[in-house]
């Protein structure tokens, strides 16, 4: 395991020419290198973030890696503090990978359920989040329907807010696990010389981006990083404008598939549409979809991603989800470290969130503070 890899500046903690993780001597990272130098509370947009504080993120994760393979996977790095979830649509990745990193970090966890909640009862979304404010949370991690409701919550609570997904706009935590994963597996192809971004990477992102939240994130963290990113759909399925994104775009598939290093693979989001999108599934599959064929001509090192749920048979092939450079699995996989990363970046070295502020006001102490610590790491 490395030694920790960033040198604290008066304008916060620099990044050393490695790039490698900042991880502590015992394994797990290191706090006193971990806080946003930027003073980052929040986390509603890519655009929120530096593309230093980007790659804090992600060797943060590198780190976390290691915590993960313990047979105890559990660090006390946020002993302490309670990370709520907030989801008023569906999930399954996006929860439960945060749930996971909490108690990785050795979080308290509280997990809001719409539908059995007050709100079926009339309470509005304000009352509900300042009622849960009132009970002492340090993270909120907001999915909903509406864009822009993450952004209304900050004004609410004293807990840093986490976008899970929010309508169209994005999805800020989904784009940093696949720049994990793309960096990890370009990593592994060049162990002697892995690459600290994405550069020189040409990236595909197919299908319904027009409604995609995940899209949008996915190309300010791409490009942040280095990547050239190209838009790929039928015109319906495309933004009206690529003014806001820093992207090409194109119709045909066929194309720009032997230019792709990384094929991105969106679900057609109905829930987000007004009317009919296509004309029918099978001739989306086939001019749009990584068929079979499509599949068949990939060349070996190209990788293939979808940030989940696959319909398969429509976006995607079943052979082609399963491909060996398929990396849907490893998505997954990589959320869970990633968010940790998140967690441990807004809050782990005493970040002044609300509740601190709070406690400090009143005259009281952080007890907690000497527990966030790499030692007695493993417990
Ligand atoms: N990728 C993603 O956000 O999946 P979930 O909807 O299952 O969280």
């Amino acid at each position: 395991m490395t030694s920790p890899s960033f040198t604290a500046t008066a304008e916060g903690p620099a990044r050393q020419a490695n790039g490698s993780a900042g991880a502590g001597v015992t394994g797990a990272p290191d706090p006193t290198v971990s806080a946003d130098s930027a003073g980052v509370r929040h986390l509603v947009s890519i655009a929120d973030l530096s593309r230093d504080s980007m790659l804090d993120i992600l060797d943060l994760a590198e780190a976390f890696k290691e915590v993960a393979e313990r047979p105890i996977p559990k660090v006390p790095a946020l002993r302490g503090k309670t990370v709520a979830t907030l989801f008023f649509e569906p999930s399954t990745r996006t929860r439960l990978s945060f749930e996971t990193a909490a108690k990785r970090l050795s979080a308290d966890v509280m997990t809001f359920n719409a539908s059995t909640s007050s709100l079926e009862k009339g309470e509005s979304l304000r009352d509900t989040i300042e009622t849960i404010d009132a009970m002492g949370v340090d993270v909120m991690v907001v999915r909903h329907k509406s864009s822009g409701v993450p952004d209304r919550v900050r004004e609410w609570t004293r807990a840093s807010v986490v976008n899970g997904g929010d309508g169209q706009h994005e999805h800020p935590t989904q784009a940093l696990l696949d720049c994990y994963t793309i960096r990890e597996a370009r990593a592994e192809r060049s162990p002697a010389d892995p690459p600290e971004d994405l550069s020189g990477l040409r990236v595909g992102i197919v299908g319904d981006v027009r409604h995609s939240r995940v899209a949008r994130s996915d190309v300010l963290a791409f490009t942040a990083l280095g990547a050239e990113v190209v838009l790929v759909g039928p015109r319906t399925l495309l933004p009206p404008s690529l003014a806001s994104w820093p992207a090409k775009a194109t119709a045909d598939f066929d194309d720009v598939l032997p230019t792709l290093d990384v094929v991105y693979l969106l679900r057609i989001q109905n829930e987000r549409a007004e009317g009919a999108l296509l004309p029918s599934l099978e001739e989306y599959h086939e001019r749009f979809g990584l068929t079979r064929e499509r599949a068949r001509r990939l060349s070996p090192e190209t990788l293939v991603m979808h940030p989940g749920p696959m319909n398969r048979g429509v976006e995607i092939a079943p052979e082609a989800a399963d491909l060996p450079a398929s990396l849907i699995t490893r998505q997954v996989r990589n959320g869970v470290l990633v968010r940790m990363a998140v967690l441990f970046h807004l809050l782990g070295a005493g970040a002044t969130a609300g509740w601190d502020e709070r406690d400090d006001a009143a005259g009281g102490t952080d007890e907690s503070a000497g527990d966030r610590t790499p030692e007695g790491a493993g417990e």
